[in-house]
């Protein structure tokens, strides 16, 4: 018996180099493994040795059992890289890229949003951040925003229930929260805790009770930017916006600032663009962002002299901006995930 279990060994180590193919594999393996095969029939043959004999017999037809099962395991990877590597025409080189061609591609986005970052960056923004559940009084008061005011009605913005408590978040007690309708709330986040002069921008995603179509989303995303110096004016902002928009669209775009209303700037402009290469939109005026010099009040609610600092700040939406620079035109296609649309860019 013994002896029939070294001659196995010998068999199997002995023929399986010969192995080149899977169908030669699996018979081959058979006549070790199979229900006929070599070592099925010595475990069953366990059973009419004396009962002495059984647990060390026993003992050894399973360590045999292993060490082939492990000569085969090694030549089945073998042979199966042999095969792809005859598929494939060569040796497989792991450090390749996937031959599938599904290589990722950068969200449209966040295409935007690195191109508004290395853009604002060279004329000395840094990027500053806030959260996206807010309080009232940053989304809102603090900007000079009444309670009586439409954006602060329940049927446009998305409030948590009375009571529920952000600590971390708020500045007062008692305070109702919302995930925030604009990036502005950045604006009074970055005013308390750096000294100005101060350049940022603010990327990020907001909310409002909008039904979704084709250019409302109830989440979207905003870029913010704010400036704070000493004698600034509308001059500056209008340069600012000029290098921005060329940077972005290019050098034939004309930048235009009609007079709006924001309750944290004023005066207050929307801005429209003007280009002769915007595909579908060439031509025309549109609107891109809304803007102003920062209102008085801004700088009160943040304990800084407005006799002494002045600044402008602006609030665009990124997909907005995407849409015009790529041609999208519905603004369901960038949370789909559809590759065919993310594909193109
Ligand atoms: N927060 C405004 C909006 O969401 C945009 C804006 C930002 C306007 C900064 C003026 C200044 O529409």
């Amino acid at each position: 018996m013994e002896e029939d279990l070294k001659t196995i060994v010998l068999q199997a180590e002995k023929g399986i180099s010969d192995l080149h193919s899977l169908p030669e594999f699996e018979s081959f393996k058979a006549k070790f493994l199979g229900s006929n095969g070599a070592l099925t029939q010595a475990a069953k043959s366990i059973g009419k040795l004396s009962a002495e004999e059984r647990p060390r017999v026993g003992k050894l037809v399973n360590e045999v059992k292993i060490q082939i099962e492990s000569i085969f395991a090694k030549a089945l990877t073998r042979i199966e890289e042999a095969e792809l590597a005859k598929k494939i025409g060569s040796e497989v080189d792991p450090t390749l890229p996937s031959p599938d061609g599904q290589k990722g591609v950068i969200h449209p986005l966040t295409q935007i949003r690195r191109e508004l970052d290395d853009i604002f960056r060279k004329i000395g923004f840094t990027v500053a951040e806030g959260p996206e559940i807010e309080s009232e009084w940053y989304c809102f008061d603090a900007l000079n925003t009444p309670d009586y005011h439409p954006a602060r009605d329940e049927q446009d913005t998305l409030y948590f229930p009375k009571g529920s408590d952000f600590a971390n978040i708020s500045r007062k007690s008692n305070e109702r929260y919302v995930l925030r309708t604009h990036t502005s709330s950045v604006q009074i986040r970055t005013l308390l805790q750096e000294k100005p002069p101060l350049r940022i921008i603010a990327p990020g995603r907001a909310f409002r009770r909008d039904a979704v179509d084709a250019t409302h989303s109830a989440s979207f995303h905003q870029i913010e930017g704010l400036y704070v110096d000493k004698n600034v004016t509308v001059k500056d902002l209008k340069s600012v916006l000029d290098y921005f928009s060329a940077q972005l669209f290019g050098n034939n775009v004309k930048v235009r600032l009609r007079p709006s209303f924001f309750p944290f700037t004023e005066p207050s402009f929307e801005v429209d663009l003007y280009s002769p290469n915007l595909g579908k939109l060439s031509n025309k005026w549109i609107e891109i962002m809304g803007c102003g010099i920062v209102d008085p009040e801004i700088f009160k609610a943040v304990d800084l002299d407005p006799e002494i600092w002045t600044g402008f700040a602006f609030g665009m939406g990124m997909e907005r901006l995407a849409m015009i620079r790529y041609g999208i035109d519905d603004i369901r296609y960038f949370y789909n995930n559809d590759l065919r649309f993310l594909k193109q860019f």
